[in-house]
């Protein structure tokens, strides 16, 4: 049988991963910069996450939600310890879509509205709901367009004020620093008006955190450093470094009932033990820390290289602004270099994902290699 054909496909066939790298069957070695899409947070086969996933495998792999998982308040217990925020409840899902299809739901539930606000060049995911506030029209059937949803332009405050008071919006979904997109960010004043605005109109804020959370911009949470306080935020791709699980947290104040959501596999044995050894390593091996410093140094590389116009981002969620495409330098990166890195909406913009525990030798390979290809 052949399989679906919907990924343009590198011609490398990674088999192992230790770190930073991973590697085909020769043993060839590439530098991951791109953390299979910002996936990998603690790095390739961590010897403590290898161990936690082996035992519980080992133990019990899955039960469904119909009984008594003390693994899914451990992890909750974790997040909010190591996130800091407060007075959230947790929802335990499979992958980011999910959990952004789910915060909708959850909005809409609970404000009886049924319109999304989203924003120019957002990506929440592909499933029906979620890909109908996805600012791409390419990824979009017909079954996708019925949704009542409604593109703004960032910072304009005044359209999204117009548009709430017509008094149906159930919620305004964003992404902090948009990953898809190009990692473009809005300001403070934009994110605070905005979550004053959906307050006054009893609209549900939704930060997508899929992309940005977990440490990734050196604060655990993106959003943090805007002194905003969603009433949601959405969760997946770092949270368990590879293993497949996505969550919702919830304001206390969205009373939850019997049913409102669900899922099969959401917050099973495995994926729970797999995420609560993620959270162990960001805390032992400091890696907030790590990401807020490295930044500071890719920077100072950067700021070396004439062909490199801007840096966006934060933390390791970095976009390196070239003044030309960037297609060809990002393949000759992985053939000729051995370096994955990632590409965005912006032609030009090199996106930088890599796992939260990377070193300064990593990014010097990354400068070596770019000065070479610039050449
Ligand atoms: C910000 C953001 N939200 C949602 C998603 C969708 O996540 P998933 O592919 O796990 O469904 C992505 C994936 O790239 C993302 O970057």
């Amino acid at each position: 049988m052949q399989l679906f054909d919907v990924y343009p496909l590198y011609d490398i066939t990674p088999v192992k991963g230790k770190g930073a790298y991973v590697f085909d069957k020769e043993e060839n070695k590439y530098l991951d910069l791109y953390g299979g899409h910002a996936v990998i947070s603690i790095g390739h086969s961590h010897p403590a996450y290898v161990n936690s996933i082996s035992k519980q495998v080992a133990q019990l792999g899955f039960y469904s939600n119909s009984i008594k998982n003390p693994l899914q308040n451990e992890l909750a217990d974790k997040l909010e310890k190591a996130s800091g925020i407060k007075d959230y409840n947790l929802f335990l899902c499979n992958s980011g879509a999910e959990a952004n299809e789910n915060a909708l739901k959850v909005a809409s539930f609970y404000t009886g509205k049924d319109r999304v606000i989203y924003f120019d060049n957002a990506f929440h995911g592909r499933t029906s709901g979620v890909v109908s506030v996805t600012d791409n029209e390419n990824i979009k059937a017909p079954f996708n367009q019925n949704h009542k949803a409604t593109k703004l332009a960032p910072e304009d405050t005044v359209a999204l004020e117009e548009e709430l008071k017509k008094g149906d919006v159930a919620a305004v979904i964003f992404e902090v620093i948009q990953g898809v997109g190009g990692l473009d960010e809005a300001s403070s004043e934009f994110y605070q008006k905005t979550a004053e605005l959906c307050k006054k109109y009893h609209s549900v804020l939704i930060a997508d955190e899929v992309q940005s959370g977990y440490g990734r911009t050196g604060d655990f949470f993106a959003y943090q450093k805007h002194g905003i306080r969603p009433d949601i935020i959405s969760i997946a791709k770092g949270m368990g470094n590879g293993f497949p699980i996505g969550g919702v947290l919830i304001d206390e104040a969205i009373q939850a009932k019997p049913g409102m959501l669900g899922t099969t596999f959401g917050g099973n044995h495995l994926a729970c033990a797999a995420g609560i050894s993620v959270l162990e390593v960001i805390e032992k091996e400091d890696l907030l820390k790590n990401a807020t410093e490295l930044f500071e140094y890719v920077k100072e590389k950067a700021a070396e290289i004439p062909q490199i116009k801007k840096i966006k981002g934060r933390g390791l969620m970095i976009g390196l602004e070239f003044d030309f495409e960037i297609a060809q330098l990002r393949k000759d990166l992985l053939y000729k270099h051995q370096i994955f890195t990632g590409a965005s909406a912006n032609k030009k913009l090199l996106r930088i994902l890599p796992p939260l525990n990377i070193q300064k030798e990593h990014f010097d390979a990354l400068f070596k290699a770019l000065r070479t290809a610039l050449k």
